[in-house]
């Protein structure tokens, strides 16, 4: 039997999603354990998506081994830092946040503080030993095993453990969601990353690369689906390289095929994915998108420099001419696919018309919104013992705000190019400016604001057709269509 699309069950006017219970997210396990006694634990989370998910899989450990969640850091016991080392700034915040919990500590000399993720990865055990600012320092790779160091801290000894595995995924580990608005959730298919990119410190803090089995991420969906969720984000450092061989039946589940089964969960779960390689994305990719309406329009497909001589010095292993040609393909196959990009301004030796060639590959692309950085030496990484951090600072700050100012107007561009159509949008909660409007996203991940007024009855995880009339660079703003989107 066919599978019914979105449009299909959707129709104009809106209907409700039938699998939905009142067009509210059934309860998730975010906070609320008010068991008499239990000890709390204060997560907070800084860098990528991936970090996010993995204080998931925290949250969910520990609550196993007895702890509930807090939101409230003034009654945790256990206070824990998921960090991120990608720039010096990430670090530096991270730090001045860890000083103050140790101020904090003094008060409470019970509370045990821990850093989690790629800084404790990076750092190992300087932040316990030498600078005395936590109480341990768990890797990554070694979250299952945080119950026992927490133990071992309460006990005044070091805690420490660092280990990255081959083949840790926390497959079995099904993640307490937290602050979830119940319609979203980041599911992680993989872990590692085996791209030297020489600018990149997560080969170093994050291990190797290792896929998730296929049927549990699918059946992570499927659950996520059943307690009302309507989006998945599957998460990898470069997940078109996700490859699974299931054990018993030797078959190899590539990506595009763990896409296909995703989308299968239901027509009326979209699915989403970062982040794609430009040398890793294929074809396959692209038609198992082209083919489900419920796969959405978009890429996030870093560029990082757009000079080919520059690009060979990052190890990117593709060209300029790569890819544009594969910004083109995505647009051959999927016309109205959103892209979006990751650029650093001013990496080692960069020259001016270096910078002038990624202006030019941006214009080209005509990205609807990108990540824009400056070079930040990483110690350890392939590009710090290998080039002099040689672009003077002043030159990496003009540089990155000429990359800023032609993406804002390129937003703009692309956000005009909006007005006047149809989306259809999957509600994810009040707009952020008013109580009166809903935000959402459309298919192309663009923020969409409409009145609440125009829908009566709906709510977070349906969804409905907006018509936009006007925008930002940022957002779009509509209101309820009258017609289905063509
Ligand atoms: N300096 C600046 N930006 C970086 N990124 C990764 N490492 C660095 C660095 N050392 C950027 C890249 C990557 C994104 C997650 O962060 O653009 O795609
Ligand atoms: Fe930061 Fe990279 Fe680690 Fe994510 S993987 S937390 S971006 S250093």
């Amino acid at each position: 039997m066919q599978m019914p699309t979105i449009e299909d069950i959707v129709s104009q006017p809106p209907v409700k999603d039938p699998y939905r219970h009142n067009g509210e997210a059934l309860p998730v396990a975010d906070t609320g354990d008010d068991r008499p006694g239990l000890r709390r634990f204060y997560i907070e989370s800084y860098g990528c998506q991936m970090n996010f998910s993995d204080s998931e899989i925290v949250a969910s450990i520990l609550t196993g081994a007895g702890f509930g969640p807090t939101r409230n850091m003034e009654e945790a016991d256990l206070v824990l830092v998921n960090t991120c080392s990608i720039r010096e700034k990430a670090e530096q915040t991270i730090r001045n946040r860890l000083t103050a919990f140790r101020h904090l500590k003094r008060e409470r000399p019970g509370m045990l503080i821990g850093v989690l993720g790629c800084m404790a990865e990076r750092l190992k055990s300087k932040l316990l030993e030498e600078e005395k600012l936590v109480d341990m320092v768990v890797g990554p790779d070694a979250y299952r095993t945080l119950p026992q160091l927490v133990e071992e801290a309460g006990d005044g000894h070091k805690a420490v453990n660092v280990l990255l595995s081959r083949d840790e995924t926390y497959s079995d580990i099904s993640p307490v969601r937290l602050d979830s608005n119940g319609v979203t959730a980041f599911v992680s298919i993989m872990r590692g990353c085996n791209n030297m990119c020489a600018f990149c410190v997560v080969p170093f803090t994050r291990g190797r690369e290792r896929s998730r089995d296929a049927a549990s991420i699918v059946s992570e969906c499927r659950d996520l689906f059943d307690r009302g969720f309507r989006e998945v984000t599957l998460l990898g450092q470069n997940v078109d390289s996700y490859c699974h061989v299931d054990e018993q039946t030797g078959q190899t589940v590539t990506f595009a095929d763990l896409l296909g089964m995703t989308a299968e969960v239901s027509p009326l779960l979209r699915i989403r994915f970062s982040t794609s390689h430009p040398k890793d994305i294929t074809d396959d990719v692209l038609h198992t998108m082209a083919a489900h309406g419920n796969i959405c329009r978009y890429i996030h497909l870093p560029l990082q420099a757009g000079s080919t001589r520059v690009l060979q010095l990052m190890n990117r292993t593709y060209t300029r001419e790569w890819y544009l040609a594969k910004v083109r393909r995505i647009r051959e196959v999927m016309p109205d696919c959103g892209i979006s990009s990751d650029i650093i301004a001013g990496f080692c030796t960069e020259t001016e018309d270096d910078h002038q060639d990624t202006l030019d590959v941006m214009r080209q692309s005509r990205y609807d919104f990108s990540y824009m950085f400056m070079y930040s030496e990483r110690p350890g990484t392939l590009a710090a013992r290998r080039y002099a951090d040689d672009v003077p600072q002043d030159v990496k700050k003009r540089r990155l705000e000429e990359i800023v100012a032609l993406q804002n107007t390129l937003s703009l561009e692309s956000n005009r190019q909006d007005v006047g159509r149809v989306f259809r949008v999957l509600i994810e909660g009040n707009s952020r400016r008013s109580e009166q409007q809903w935000m959402g996203r459309n298919s192309q991940n663009k923020v969409i604001v409409f009145p609440k007024s125009d829908m009566p009855g709906m709510g977070p995880g349906d969804y409905v057709d907006v018509k936009v009339t006007d925008c930002t660079q940022a957002t779009l703003m509509g209101v309820a269509a009258k017609h289905t989107p063509a």
